[in-house]
């Protein structure tokens, strides 16, 4: 199969297939917010999450996802806990002192909306807090440092200079990425959330879209990754970790989050 390289500069029409799916991908998670809760089995989000987007004659990103390793089974990831990221729904049910986060990607007429919000289930511990509003307020600071044309490294400089001045002991993931993305899920360029010598060499040029979708752990950023389901990914010590993400355009003069919610935790909201 030949696959030509996606066009990473997007034109006004482009610009707006991406609004949309943002747009789609935003009112999703605003509908299934209400059930991110004790007593809920994230399976059953997942059948949310299924359901909303087809209705709405929308594709789930993640179900099936990188057929040939190995599917994701799912339609949106939940990672509860010790899981950074791409926690499988399954039977286990939420309850109090749980952070749990709900990653939803939508296909809307071939153009992908992607992000992720970390919830407090009832009252949880002050570190899981702390994490969770500290991957908050990492990622909208990264979006608030970015400008056109500065190099990707601004988002992993903005990123560990805040985590290591207001919580020296925790740590930001560098193994997962934020991401380009358009036509396809991930694309170039990878978005690291520490600096890296290669994001250093790549700009965010008008047009582009791509993801921030910082990995915040109380403990050690080491990971693993479950063997038995090829998927879900652990902290090494079991302490908490969270998670927040937005599909982000950048303008010519500025830029636009496109999955900004109307329900949802907005910019200097407290946890
Ligand atoms: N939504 C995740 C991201 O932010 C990717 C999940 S891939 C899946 O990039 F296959 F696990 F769904
Ligand atoms: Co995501
Ligand atoms: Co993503």
């Amino acid at each position: 199969m030949i696959r030509r390289r996606p066009r990473l500069q997007l034109t006004d029409q482009e610009r707006e297939m991406m609004r949309n799916a943002g747009r789609f991908n935003a009112k999703l998670m605003d509908h299934l917010r209400p059930f991110v809760c004790a007593g809920t089995v994230t399976e059953d989000i997942d059948r949310i999450v299924h359901a909303y987007t087809l209705d709405h004659g929308h594709i789930p990103a993640c179900l099936g996802y990188r057929g040939d390793v190995k599917p994701f089974p799912k339609s949106c990831c939940i990672s509860v806990n010790d899981v950074i990221c791409h926690g499988i729904p399954g039977h286990y049910e939420l309850q109090p002192g749980d952070i749990v986060n709900v990653d939803i990607t939508s296909i809307v007429d071939g153009w992908h909306g992607d992000q992720s919000e970390t919830f407090l289930i009832g009252d949880v511990s002050e570190e899981a807090r702390a994490i969770t509003q500290c991957s908050f307020d990492s990622l909208f600071l990264a979006i608030n440092a970015i400008r056109p044309e500065c190099s990707v490294a601004v988002i992993g400089e903005t990123i560990v200079d805040y985590v290591k001045k207001k919580h020296p002991s925790f740590g930001v993931v560098d193994r997962y990425v934020g991401h380009g993305i358009g036509i396809r899920f991930h694309q170039r360029p990878n978005i690291p959330h520490v600096p890296t010598r290669q994001s250093y060499q790549e700009r965010l040029l008008p047009g582009m879209c791509f993801t921030i979708e910082p990995m915040i752990n109380a403990g050690t950023v080491h990971s693993k990754c479950d063997a038995a389901d090829g998927w879900t990914v652990r902290t090494a010590d079991g302490k908490f970790s969270a998670q927040f993400e937005h599909t982000i355009l950048m303008l010519e003069d500025g830029l636009e989050v496109l999955t900004l919610t109307k329900d949802g935790p907005q910019p200097g909201h407290r946890f």
